[in-house]
């Protein structure tokens, strides 16, 4: 099992800590006006910049692991298609006919070598070429080129599929967004990995207020008092930021029997629970021996779906093997659930005007940077890297 300096850095500086009997701590308490939380316009301007114009992980590559593989998605306000072609590459459109914009493909997930508008059957190819036009007569003038799918960026990068849900005039530049976190992300090989499970809820709270539940741990022994809190050191947690993305490394009690191992025989993933927060609102959780791969989305100032897989190593073969898998499923399913209760009565406590800010501690170090870097974005400092016109050339 290799180790990253980044990762020998995390393990020494919670030895030090636990040592010391200190945490990660950053330089004062940060208010965040509670506004944030319900405010219509606030929530439109967070969905027009960071769900339309950031990555958003839409799935893992096995959903459309083979050419005519498809699967659709409306979680983001837009409808999204997204298809392998039969030349193996991966695309997405906007889900919408280009003669009256119906919805093009209705089902969930399937295959397909064409995708017939169910109105009038415009036909488009898995490249989002409009194909075939019934009567074509009376459209004198069209010009079929010009009425593909509409396309949006897409990548695949560690196993997973990344969408950008608006069209870009400038070709973004993926590997340098995510290039802080590419090294781990890529020793996970999740694109050998398999969805175990997948789930969706639709909750009664502001987006942020779910994401703010990832970005600290001082939570963990109090709101997961009889589940998670016994799995890992009480508020030893390490974040490391990269502007946008944070790295979340929250120590299991274990780590502690490292101090009389050498540095040379360390290793990362037994001792951590990482959640990796990739900007607006992506996350990969690395657990000891699998990963939860979730997406917070606003669909309103007070409501947010979020997704999840469950991504193993391989398929269970045993029932051993199942059972393992079906504990570690229905254990999540109750901490990620412990959150959401607690959220959703912050939602409703918006309307008492008991607080006008929150506070941000200062070990509570995920919400700073989230806050910093969602405020970034908002005001424009923070886009998405682009690839100069002059190297594509
Ligand atoms: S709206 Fe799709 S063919 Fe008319
Ligand atoms: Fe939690």
């Amino acid at each position: 099992m290799t180790i990253t300096q980044e990762e020998r850095g995390i393990i020494q500086r919670v030895l030090d800590h636990a040592e010391a009997g200190t945490t990660d701590m950053l330089d004062g308490v940060m208010t965040h006006p509670v506004s944030n939380y319900f405010d219509p316009d606030r929530v439109k301007a967070e969905t027009e910049t960071l769900f339309r114009t950031f990555p958003i992980i839409m799935g893992h590559v096995s959903q459309v692991a083979e050419p005519g593989d498809y699967f659709t998605n409306d979680d983001l306000g837009v409808p999204l298609l997204i298809t392998r072609t039969q030349a193996g590459d991966i695309r997405a459109f906007y889900n919408v006919c280009r003669h009256r914009g119906a919805r093009v493909e209705d089902k969930p997930c399937g295959k397909a070598r064409t995708f017939s508008c169910p109105y009038h059957a415009w036909t488009y190819g898995l490249d989002g070429k409009l194909r075939g036009v019934p009567q074509q007569f009376g459209f004198e003038g069209l010009d079929k080129s010009k009425h593909g799918l509409v396309e949006l960026p897409v990548f695949e990068r560690f196993g997973l599929i990344w969408v950008v849900p608006s069209p870009q005039e400038d070709e973004i530049d993926i590997d340098v967004w995510l290039a802080p976190m590419a090294e781990q992300l890529q020793g996970l090989s999740l694109d050998t990995h398999v969805i175990y499970r997948t789930w969706s809820l639709n909750r009664n709270m502001n987006w942020r207020i779910a994401l703010e539940g990832f970005q600290e741990s001082y939570h963990f022994c109090y709101a997961h008092a009889k589940t998670a809190c016994h799995a890992y050191l009480d508020n030893q947690s390490v974040h490391l930021s990269y502007g946008a993305h944070v790295r979340h490394a929250v120590p299991l009690p274990k780590i502690l029997d490292l101090k009389d191992v050498p540095a040379e025989d360390w290793t990362y993933r037994p001792y951590f629970l990482t959640q990796n927060y990739l900007f607006p609102a992506n996350f990969a959780q690395v657990q000891t021996d699998h990963v939860y791969i979730h997406t917070i989305i606003p669909t309103g100032p007070d409501t947010c779906i979020f997704n999840c897989m469950m991504l193993i190593p391989e398929e269970p073969r045993t029932e051993k093997a199942e059972r393992y898998w079906a504990k570690n499923y229905d254990l999540i399913r109750i901490v990620f659930d412990e959150d959401f209760v607690i959220g959703e009565g912050i939602q409703k406590g918006f309307a008492t005007g008991a607080n006008t800010e929150f506070l941000f501690g200062s070990f509570e170090c995920g919400l700073q940077y989230g806050r910093r870097a969602i405020d970034a974005a908002l005001a424009g400092e923070l886009t998405v890297p682009v690839k100069s016109k002059m190297a594509a050339e």
